[in-house]
């Protein structure tokens, strides 16, 4: 089953073509990184407008790309939520359309679903429960997993995204956006050597990133930070050591067969590294290119819920606010 998933739920306008779930055919992004980048961070009104620029020419080169005509797909995945309101109106408006004129089946699918579904490209089966870490710009959420489609919330940030607290940080340091590679950068060529807190929230799987964010400010205020790349290596150390050590905690007693990486923050180097030397079970984590925004994931979440029979009808709408469970 080859399935077309479209994703505009933020700044990326995406297309990908992905056979049973698991084999990436083609997958195509057009960033406006560069578009926001000049106003320091994603401005919702000019998202939503590129949207409408890209969005056929994209699907148009994900159906190339894949040499796959439409009457070979077997249905059309789109990100209904969470996201900016007025990007997701633009891939599930396009993915109605196609839908409708093609004949397809219309699956509408959730971000933060299909974040942890880019594990599953690439992979064949994955016996669960398993226990996922989604960490992206608008997210920190553990997850218990026992079935697909079957979620248990453990823990939320009860404040700061772990990105957002990365794009914060970086702004307070004075480095580029998106702050999560930017930082990540700066911090090679510095020493995690500014001690700085951690909210380990004890009998508690929820996370609180607006803390050490605040405490990096006023440092940074107080002359008391050497260099950028001191206190960015500080920060994102201080960031990753929480990460690792509450989904450790929450895998552990929870039976899970395997941690999950997933979402923007996790194509992080040191939190890869950190996660695998220090879990007892085995972690998963795709590739950079699928932990950020792409079409391949939803592509792939599509491919599940088409299987378990979830399919919308045209009048499927968009959720902002969209929850996982
Ligand atoms: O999943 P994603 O692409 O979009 C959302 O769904 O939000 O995540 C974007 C977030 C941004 O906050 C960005 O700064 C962060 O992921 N990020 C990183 C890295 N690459 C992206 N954070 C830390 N290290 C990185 N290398
Ligand atoms: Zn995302």
């Amino acid at each position: 089953m080859k399935i077309l998933g479209i994703e505009t739920s933020c700044d990326e306008t995406a297309a990908a073509v992905v056979e049973d779930g698991t084999r990436i055919l083609s997958s195509q992004i057009a960033s406006q990184v560069e578009i926001h980048a000049r106003y320091g961070g994603v401005v919702p009104e000019v998202a939503s407008r590129q949207h409408l620029l890209s969005i056929i020419p994209v699907i148009e080169m994900a159906m190339a790309e894949a040499g796959v005509s439409w009457q070979e797909l077997s249905g059309i995945a789109v990100t209904v939520g969470p996201g900016l309101a007025g990007s997701l109106l633009v891939g599930v408006n396009v993915a109605k359309a196609l839908a409708l004129s093609q004949g397809l089946p219309l699956i509408g699918v959730n971000h933060l679903e299909a974040h942890i579904y880019a594990n599953w490209l690439g992979n064949g089966s994955i016996d669960f429960p398993v226990v996922c870490l989604i960490v992206s710009g608008g997210h920190s959420d553990l997850v218990l997993m026992s079935g697909h489609g079957d979620y248990a919330v453990l823990g939320r940030t009860r404040d700061d995204a772990a990105g957002e607290a990365f794009d914060k940080a970086a702004r307070i340091l004075g480095l580029g956006y998106p702050g999560g590679p930017a930082i990540e950068r700066a911090a090679r060529g510095g020493a995690a050597s500014i001690p700085l807190p951690r909210a380990w929230l004890k009998g508690s799987d929820d996370f609180s990133f607006s803390g050490v964010k605040t405490a990096l400010l006023r440092l940074v205020e107080a002359g008391e930070v050497p260099s950028v790349a001191d206190g960015a290596a500080s920060f994102q150390a201080a960031v990753i050591d929480v990460l690792v050590t509450k989904t450790m905690a929450a895998a552990r007693g929870r039976r899970a067969k395997k941690v999950l990486l997933s979402g923007g923050v996790a194509s992080n180097g040191l939190l890869r590294e950190q996660m695998v030397k220090h879990s007892p079970l085995p972690v998963l984590v795709p590739p950079p290119v699928l932990c950020t925004d792409n079409a391949a994931m939803v592509a792939a979440c599509g491919y599940y819920r088409l299987r378990a029979g979830g399919t919308d009808g045209l009048d499927l709408d968009v959720v902002p606010s969209l929850k996982l469970a």
